[in-house]
């Protein structure tokens, strides 16, 4: 029978060096980073070094058996040694990989030795050039052995010919000897339909599955048996996917990609984060998009389960960053794709295979082949990320990114501009560095970021022959001095480092939200804005209609804003006029004969105020001072009109409220993802965020208030115990250290508040 250890406790590490003994090393755990970062300015040479990986392992080894170890990812050459005997060695940080120890290991101790070059020197993917996002070091994914009887399963592919018209599952079995193997299809430890074959031949299994999709991403276990002595489960799901001319299809139906790319990095653990963070991040994004690019190379599949498990489309892409080097780099590359798609095919959530160095140039014998190699070992099809317009079009869907829109110009480039035509088609990323946006960036700065976001999307979901488009980026990120700003980070995310939602992020959530959502996007803070002028308010929300109070004046209903927004599902509503019936009730002159005078006062308002019109500009004087005294008192002026504004959204028969205005105290808002914590394979995490929030409800995108933080018990902070709010709010994990009680204490000069954390 098949044992599967988990080895992620008790490893000791230390930066080589020689005559490195036991006593230099510290104790760790898996997933781990050889350096703990700071948040921001992080400096990439810092992780840069080989380390070395010690573990005892006692076994019974059983002279019948074959005994191997697996690792799931290390950055990013690994080579493996047991009781001093080299074993072999592994390039490339992004794929799992397996050795075979039996002849190394003994009865009673081993010791397990992994050295680990964690340089951007190595010549594979993605290095040789510059990199705009931090490659990090260290063994960061989880680590087991396996004990298997003499004659294994070695692979498993499964192959469905179109499961609407035809429920036959045919299953491959690669061994290595044995006679039979046998494949049992369950659905919740429940079995439905089991077959057996001889080694070489394919089982087959017919049985109407329910089909995998966006919102019934149903699952299914396969036993597979090989003889009675080994087997394995794949937890897997069954769908019809197809990119055509006119879009991407999912069991049949047309699907919209509106999806966002990720990457993997985390506050001071860079890429080095267990089950829970994983899920985390796939849980955010299905709240947020319906696909996901793993930019730019392969990510947990603990990420990938939990995007099967939610529903959630995937775009996986091999590794690297728009360099190609010499023909070892070639291979190795090619190799990272074989591993790639071997190593995620079973995954349902997964619609296509990025087989080409992001943004790289063409290289037709390098990528006919990363085409062909993808294509014999999987079904689904391929695309290759490009930044330039008619590139060779070796991949079944064009991909590109299509940075073009600069705020004023055109949103995105003419299809004829990009590519053929004959294929379908998907921007692959827009935005990002174009528009670089902070949480602490000023209100105005904060709504263009969001209304650049709501702009292209409207432009692709209005395009029949786009397939869809991911926005750069899901979070903010550290990266390579060449890039990001002077802390090194790119403050590309629609969400912060936090996870956190900036603008950006509540326009994509107030597209799918099926509960009533609404976001105001920017406020009526008049110190926020460039000569102190705002006279729009913009909401992300998937309401009907939206009441509005100024005080408690009605000032009117307002509408999804169809017209600028057409092709949105929920268009952002613009709150744009905040007299109401005022102009009547105060002069007695209609809304329509208003209009003219709010036009003049919004006009001057915008150049400064009245101090700053020349004659020239205004020749009816009166009117303008009509308009103008009328501005200053309902919309804002230097002095006047801090008012509070009430949005009461209607939701079908729901209403939901928000408050918008100036404050009068504020507090913060703590809270926990979960409190239970597991130590299961490995240890656990947990997020706690802190955001400072007002009475009535309002984020402060400008407190920087400090904390200390302190742990206690069965649990352990990651980062430091000082911290300081960014842009009104901050974020951090804790980990599960041992089985019982934690608490953490988050204090300063206005709080002092425990939270109490249980490990399982
Ligand atoms: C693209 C690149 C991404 C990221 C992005 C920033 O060119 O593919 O990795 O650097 O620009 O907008």
């Amino acid at each position: 029978m098949r044992i599967v250890k988990p080895l992620n406790f008790n490893w000791y590490f230390a930066k080589k060096m020689d005559n490195l003994t036991i006593d230099d090393m510290t104790l760790v755990n898996i997933p781990h980073s050889n350096i703990e970062t700071t948040l921001t300015h992080v400096n990439e040479l810092d992780y840069q070094f080989e380390s070395v990986y010690k573990k005892k392992l006692d076994v019974n080894k059983a002279e019948d058996k074959r005994y191997f170890i697996e690792f799931d990812g290390v950055l990013h050459k690994a080579s493996l040694s047991v009781n001093d005997l080299f074993v072999g060695e592994h390039l490339g940080g992004y794929t799992r990989f397996k050795f075979e120890i039996t002849h190394q290991l003994k009865e009673g101790e081993n010791w397990i030795t992994v050295d680990v070059d964690s340089r951007e020197s190595l010549n594979i993917p993605p290095f040789g050039k510059t990199i705009d996002y931090l490659t990090y070091g260290g063994i960061y994914r989880e680590v087991r052995l396996i004990e298997t009887p003499q004659a294994y399963i070695e692979d498993v592919r499964i192959h469905t010919k179109n499961l609407l018209t035809d429920p036959t599952i045919d299953i491959e079995v690669v061994t290595t000897g044995g006679k039979q193997t046998k494949a049992i299809l369950l659905d919740q430890q429940h079995v439905l339909v089991e077959a057996t074959a001889n080694i070489g031949s394919r089982i087959r299994l017919q049985y109407p599955v329910t089909l995998w999709d966006i919102d019934q991403p149903k699952l299914y276990d396969i036993e597979i048996w090989l003889d009675d002595d080994d087997h394995m489960t794949i937890n897997t799901g069954f769908k019809e996917a197809e990119f055509r001319k006119d879009g991407f299809y999912l069991n049949g139906k047309n699907v919209k990609i509106n999806g966002l790319n990720r990457h993997q990095i985390y506050p001071h653990v860079g890429y080095a984060m267990p089950k829970s963070a994983q899920v985390l991040d796939a849980k955010i994004l299905k709240e947020t998009v319906n696909t996901v690019r793993t930019s730019h190379y392969p990510q947990s599949h603990h990420f990938i389960n939990a995007c099967d498990a939610l529903g959630l489309l995937v775009f996986m892409e091999a590794p690297g960053w728009q360099f190609i080097g010499d023909d070892l780099w070639k291979e190795n590359y090619k190799f990272q794709v074989k591993c790639m798609v071997r190593e995620f095919r079973h995954h349902p959530s997964i619609i296509l295979w990025g087989v080409r160095v992001n943004e790289s140039a063409d290289d037709h014998n390098l990528y006919d082949q990363t085409n062909q190699i993808a294509r014999l070992l999987d079904d689904r099809p391929t695309g290759g990320v490009r930044c330039f317009s008619f590139s060779e079009e070796l991949e079944d869907v064009y991909t590109y990114n299509d940075f073009i829109h600069s705020g004023h110009n055109v949103l995105l480039k003419p299809k004829d501009e990009v590519f053929k035509q004959d294929r379908p088609y998907v921007i692959t990323e827009f935005n990002g560095h174009m528009f670089p946006t902070k949480t602490f960036d000023h209100a105005a700065k904060r709504l263009e970021h969001a209304l650049r976001y709501a702009n292209i999307m409207n432009a692709y979901m209005g395009d029949e022959l786009i397939t869809g488009a991911f926005g750069w980026q899901y979070i903010d990120y550290n990266t390579h001095k060449e890039f990001g700003a002077p802390d090194r980070v790119c403050y590309h995310g629609v969400y912060d480092m936090f996870r956190l939602p900036k603008q950006a992020a509540h326009v994509y959530r107030s597209q799918i939200s099926d509960i009533p959502y609404m976001a105001v996007l920017n406020g009526m803070d008049i110190g926020d804005y460039e000569e102190s002028f705002v006279d729009h308010m913009y909401v992300a929300s998937n309401c009907d209609m939206i009441e509005v109070y100024q005080n408690e004046r009605f000032i009117g209903e307002f509408y999804p804003d169809k017209v600028t927004f057409p092709h949105l599902k929920h268009p952002l509503f613009v709150i744009n006029d905040f007299y109401g019936d005022a102009y009547q009730m105060d002069l007695g002159i209609s809304k329509q004969a208003s209009q003219s005078y709010i036009k003049m006062a919004h006009d001057v308002a915008k150049r400064g105020g009245l101090d700053k019109l020349t004659k020239e500009d205004y020749i009816d004087r009166k009117s303008l001072n009509i308009g103008w005294q009328m501005y200053g008192k309902y919309v804002a002026n230097w002095g006047s009109g801090a008012f509070t504004y009430t949005l009461k959204g209607h939701y079908k028969d729901q209403i939901i409220e928000r408050k918008i205005g100036p404050y009068q105290t504020y507090t913060y808002d703590i809270q926990s993802d979960q409190t239970d914590l597991y130590i299961e394979d490995t240890y656990d995490v947990q997020r706690i965020t802190i955001q400072a929030i007002d009475n009535l409800g309002q984020e402060k995108p400008y407190c920087f208030d400090g904390f200390s933080i302190e742990t206690n018990g069965s649990i352990e902070l990651i980062g430091p115990s000082q911290i300081a709010l960014i842009g009104g709010r901050y974020a951090f994990w804790i980990k599960s250290k041992e089985k019982g009680k934690g608490t953490v204490h988050i204090k300063n000069y206005k709080i002092d508040r425990t939270l109490t954390f249980q490990v399982y």
